[in-house]
């Protein structure tokens, strides 16, 4: 089946700062899939060129930054080709965006019933009546409480979690086959960000919507997400079944992730953290970006690039898997249940 999205080999870069500075590369031949109606979470510390993904792929990435190599390509268009006309029509209509702040999708001066007629109508030739109703109806799926008085308030009068909700119900307006969702709980408290996922989860599902999910957080991404795939310095260390992946973790990296969840620690006990820092994508050396901090570095490691090991939808990029290593012994079982 052809996937709804297809990321092959994307490479993304930073203008040099100077006319003599070189470029810079920040996403290195990222390659993924989502099938439609699938949940796909991008696990990955601050830094590791998440939202520059995302940005990417609708085309939103900043002055300075480029494509500068791959293919994105979304229900039969190759994305990365289109006019910045054709993908506004795309973005919006057929993929709908969650940023971490709900102020980026909202304007300030506009009630929330403008707005959302605003994007309604911006897609679809239809009235003013019609695009009310519509938002109206979106409003009760993500459970704002009393949506008829709402719909007359601005975004400044309403809480944190209910913009959130705003935006959700923005982005399902259009009835897209895609919802890019870039950390929209880490502004929230701790039961609001179990409500919001609860709610991208289930109206996804419900609607045969795919959803790329974006998180810091491999532990909230559990029980919400089919699939996840784990970046690191700008590169995918490892993509596998979100079950399989927590449970028989093969990347050191997501090893390490999970031996950090706080579900590992004994009550009373520090949590553990893996010793040093992620480095910059463009900072970093010849070989495993993850090697410097890896606890079963070998010299190949320093040298060589790891390439994707593993069967066929999981898969991690490490040479210790690799079948000519010698010896798997750290392949050992880190993961548990959740
Ligand atoms: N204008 C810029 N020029 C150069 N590097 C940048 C610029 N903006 C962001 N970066 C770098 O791009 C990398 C990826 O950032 P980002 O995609 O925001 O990461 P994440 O969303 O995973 O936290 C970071 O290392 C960041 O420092
Ligand atoms: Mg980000």
């Amino acid at each position: 089946m052809m996937p709804l999205l297809h990321i092959d080999d994307l490479w993304v870069a930073y203008n040099g700062r100077g006319p003599n500075q070189p470029v810079q590369n920040m996403l290195h031949g990222i390659s993924l899939s989502i099938q439609r109606g699938e949940r796909v979470a991008i696990i990955g510390e601050s830094g590791a060129g998440k939202s520059l993904l995302t940005m990417a792929i609708i085309n939103l990435l900043q002055e300075g930054a480029f494509i500068r190599q791959g293919k994105i390509e979304f229900e039969d268009q190759v994305l990365n080709q289109l006019t910045p006309e054709a993908l506004r029509l795309i973005r919006g209509r057929r993929i709908g965006m969650v940023f971490q702040d709900p102020m980026t999708n909202l304007n300030p001066l506009l009630t929330i019933e403008q707005q959302l007629v605003q994007c309604i109508r911006s897609h679809r030739r239809i009235s003013y009546q019609d695009a009310r109703t519509i938002a109206l109806h979106k409003l009760r799926l993500v459970h704002i409480p009393a949506p008829e008085s709402r719909l007359l308030q601005y975004p400044h009068q309403l809480s944190a979690g209910q913009r959130q909700r705003v935006t959700i119900a923005m982005a399902l307006s259009l009835e897209p086959a895609l919802i890019i969702a870039d950390e929209p709980t880490s502004a929230l408290d701790v039961t609001m960000q179990a409500e919001i996922m609860h709610l991208l989860n289930h109206l996804c599902q419900s609607n045969g919507v795919a959803l790329l999910f974006v998180s810091h957080d491999l532990g909230l991404v559990a029980q919400h997400t089919d699939r996840s795939l784990i970046m690191y310095a700008g590169r995918i260390v490892e993509d596998g079944p979100t079950a399989s992946l927590i449970n028989d973790a093969q990347h050191p990296y997501t090893q390490g992730l999970i031996k950090a969840l706080p579900q590992h620690s004994r009550p009373g006990s520090r949590l553990y953290q893996i010793p040093g820092q992620m480095p910059l994508p463009q900072q970093v050396g010849p070989g495993c970006a993850f090697a410097p901090r890896c606890p079963y570095t070998t010299e190949r490691c320093l040298q060589q690039i790891p390439a994707p090991q593993g069967p066929g939808g999981h898969q991690a990029s490490c040479h210790l898997l690799a079948s000519d290593a010698a010896g798997d012994s750290h392949m050992g079982h880190t993961g548990g249940s959740l």
